[in-house]
């Protein structure tokens, strides 16, 4: 496939300028595979954007964990696109299941957030993924492929998409989801990527996988082969990042 393994640390709202700056020390002295064989994005709040950049080793890159659907202006609050270019974030998440449940983010509006961002010159993380509900209605794909379609209707280049897979039953609470489960579902993302954008688009763009993932999982879960990597949330501030990303070799 080819398909280069990606590694995102996605910090959420967590840490003080104290237990960032350790916890970049720490990622700072792990050994990991070299840029040829993972790629690694960690993602800090937005108010330490500026430290991490500074501190963080050059074969890290690093994300904001959101921006604003178009220019900025008269919007409270938010941060643009184009703040984020200007700080030299070169990734940015969108479409994370706790802001399309807790802040009603549809998949329209991720769709042109995605959009948005791409135009800017920003790389994306593209989170899609369902409820326990949902997948126990059986209504997994049906979810997943509208999310999809939403983002899917609004672009035309893939190539700085990275999609990321994170069921949200799965999110936060050491529910993993089986390698089994993972692969079926990433394995009909990349279908139906090859069904409504291209062929191409299909067998190059990198599916990643979310949801408790951690140092004693992730090998398994990466020899899934449409398992392209990982989107990390709680083990991403622990030293065990370090393993999750060796688990690319
Ligand atoms: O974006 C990644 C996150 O949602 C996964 O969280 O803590 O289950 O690894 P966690």
């Amino acid at each position: 496939m080819g398909r280069k393994f990606f590694v995102g640390g996605n910090w959420k709202c967590n840490g003080t300028s104290e237990e960032v700056k350790k916890l970049v020390s720490t990622l700072n002295a792990g050994e990991v595979p070299s840029q040829d064989v993972v790629e690694v994005v960690v993602s800090p709040p937005f108010v330490f954007l500026p430290v991490v950049k500074d501190l963080l080793r050059p074969d890290f890159h690093i994300a904001a964990q959101n921006c604003w659907v178009k220019k900025g202006g008269a919007f409270t609050g938010e941060v643009s696109a184009e703040m984020l270019i200007n700080l030299g974030i070169p990734w940015v998440i969108l479409g994370h299941s706790e802001r399309r449940l807790i802040l009603n983010e549809s998949n329209e509006f991720v769709g042109d957030k995605v959009a948005y961002a791409l135009s800017k010159g920003l790389k994306v993380i593209a989170c899609v993924g369902e409820t326990l509900e949902q997948r126990e209605s059986g209504s997994t794909m049906e979810v997943v492929a509208a999310q999809t379609k939403a983002i899917a209707e609004r672009i035309s280049n893939w190539a700085d998409v990275v999609l990321a897979y994170e069921p949200v039953w799965a999110i936060g609470t050491g529910k993993v989801a089986t390698p089994a489960q993972a692969q079926e579902v990433h394995f009909e993302l990349r279908k139906w990527l090859q069904a409504n954008t291209s062929p191409e688009v299909a067998a190059t763009t990198r599916i990643i996988y979310g949801g408790s993932v951690s140092g004693a999982n992730c090998k398994e879960l990466a020899t899934q082969p449409d398992v392209d990597g990982f989107l990390v949330g709680g083990a991403s501030l622990k030293p065990e990042f370090i393993d999750i990303i060796k688990s690319a070799e």
